[in-house]
């Protein structure tokens, strides 16, 4: 229906969704109104599963006292105060527990708001790092196909999800792209495919197209979430991590989704054994509750960079209004406490066997055509059923009239329960998506 048939006082029509179809939506809206625990409640007061944390980023389930009492508690003691020349206290106490946390030498913090704006940031710290170095030819970015860095103008232009590309033109120049992993020779493996380590050397084959001194960063997600969770091919990072060193590229972890605990580690980095030089983050380092993203740094980077300006200048030119913002920085303090306090990321190491082999056992049913997963993020693949992508959203919406709230990349379901779910609840969110798969075959 068109819009404009719609009357000026629909109160629906004002708001431009993002990542919607609008007009869908509004013939079928899917209004939440409240949240506890692991569970949405809609309109009507009836409860639905979150099988999707949120948007990947509320791990700890929704209304955690701890959070909401530390952002009140800032709220009451400074509200704001300007990040530019100025500092809050909590903004370097969580850049200290962060650098704690994080694998060793990735210690310089600087934060944003949203995993787009991250990635934006590291960008531009490895264009600038090596610019400082005298190496300023390296101005090439090396993304990789099906991979998702945000919708900014950097972050789509080295990422591979065609729709979120082709509305807007050419995007940064000298991108180049990794092939996926998700290769048919590791369908219906869980974990890590034994088959593709080797699609790293496509990185070698750019360094001998374009020559490594033109290339500044190769940037992938350890696990590629938003195109249906593609896990990394045994010994691929490793590979990766070999040919950045090997040539001086920056290597860029986007651990916006795998960050504070989804692969069972507190990061993918951890997990893989591979340390980028810059890794970026967000969601799930304020549970979700207040945005707000982090891109950690190698120290030498961070400060080659320094050394590179006068002693009383500005180093990097770029800030946001609300970096560091000391809400989000209490919001952030509070998670992390939690997650070490509850021994949270042990708890993903417990359910996610079950959680898994519950993704594989979907092998063998009618019109799946792979199953995938690591940790807490699974995918059931389905063949499609009219155009591609249609039965994925069906099962999204019909999801919704079930009592599950998840992710549907193009035709792949992929959930991503709470750690906070018990076990009986994660399987009831995969008793509902196979009602659905039935139910849409
Ligand atoms: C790996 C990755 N990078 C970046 C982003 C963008 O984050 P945001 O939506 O907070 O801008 C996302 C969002 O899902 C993501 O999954």
């Amino acid at each position: 229906m068109s819009l404009a048939t719609r009357p000026s006082n629909d109160p629906l029509v004002h708001q431009w969704m993002p990542f919607t179809a609008t007009r869908q939506f509004l013939e079928q809206p899917r209004i939440i109104t409240r949240a506890e625990g692991v569970y949405y409640y809609n309109t009507r007061g009836e409860k639905l599963l979150d099988g999707s944390s949120g948007l990947y980023c509320i791990p700890l389930g929704h209304g955690r006292r701890e959070i909401r009492e530390a952002i009140t508690k800032q709220l009451e003691e400074l509200d704001y105060a300007p990040p530019f020349q100025y500092g809050v206290p909590s903004a370097f106490r969580l850049a200290t527990e962060m650098a704690q946390m994080l694998p060793s030498g990735l210690n310089r913090i600087m934060f944003a708001n949203s995993g787009s704006e991250a990635v934006e940031t590291a960008l531009k710290v490895a264009l600038q790092y090596h610019r400082v170095r005298g190496e300023g030819a390296r101005m090439r970015f090396i993304g990789r196909e099906r991979g998702y860095h945000g919708v900014n103008f950097g972050g789509w232009s080295v990422g591979g999800m065609v729709n979120n590309r082709k509305a807007f033109g050419v995007g940064l120049p000298g991108v180049a792209h990794l092939r996926h992993t998700h290769i048919k020779e590791n369908y219906f493996q869980m974990g890590e495919g034994g088959h593709g380590a080797d699609l790293a050397d496509d990185l070698e084959r750019f360094v001998n197209l374009h020559g490594a001194d033109t290339i500044a960063a190769c940037i992938v997600e350890p696990i590629a979430g938003s195109t249906g969770i593609l896990v990394p091919p045994k010994g691929y990072l490793k590979r990766l991590r070999e040919i950045c060193t090997k040539h001086g590229i920056l290597l860029i972890f986007d651990e916006v989704i795998t960050g504070f605990g989804r692969t069972g580690q507190a990061f993918a980095a951890e997990t893989f054994g591979v340390v980028p030089d810059i890794m970026t983050m967000a969601k799930a380092l304020t549970n979700g509750v207040i945005p707000m993203a982090a891109v950690a740094v190698r120290e030498d980077i961070q400060q080659t960079i320094l050394d590179a300006a006068p002693p009383d200048g500005v180093e990097f030119y770029h800030g946001y209004t609300y970096t560091a913002h000391p809400v989000a920085c209490a919001a952030a303090l509070a998670t992390l406490k939690i997650y070490r306090d509850e021994d949270v990321f042990a708890r993903v190491r417990s359910l996610a066997p079950a959680f898994l082999e519950q993704i594989g056992a979907f092998k063998g049913v009618d019109g799946v055509v792979d199953t995938r997963g690591f940790g807490l993020l699974g995918a059931v693949e389905l063949a499609p059923a009219g155009k591609p992508g249609e039965r994925g959203f069906k099962i999204l919406r019909r999801g919704f009239e079930e009592g599950l709230v998840m992710r549907a990349a193009g035709d792949s379901i992929v959930l991503a329960p709470p750690f906070a779910a018990t076990a009986d609840e994660i399987s009831k969110m995969i008793d509902i998506i196979r009602k659905l798969i039935k139910e849409t075959a």
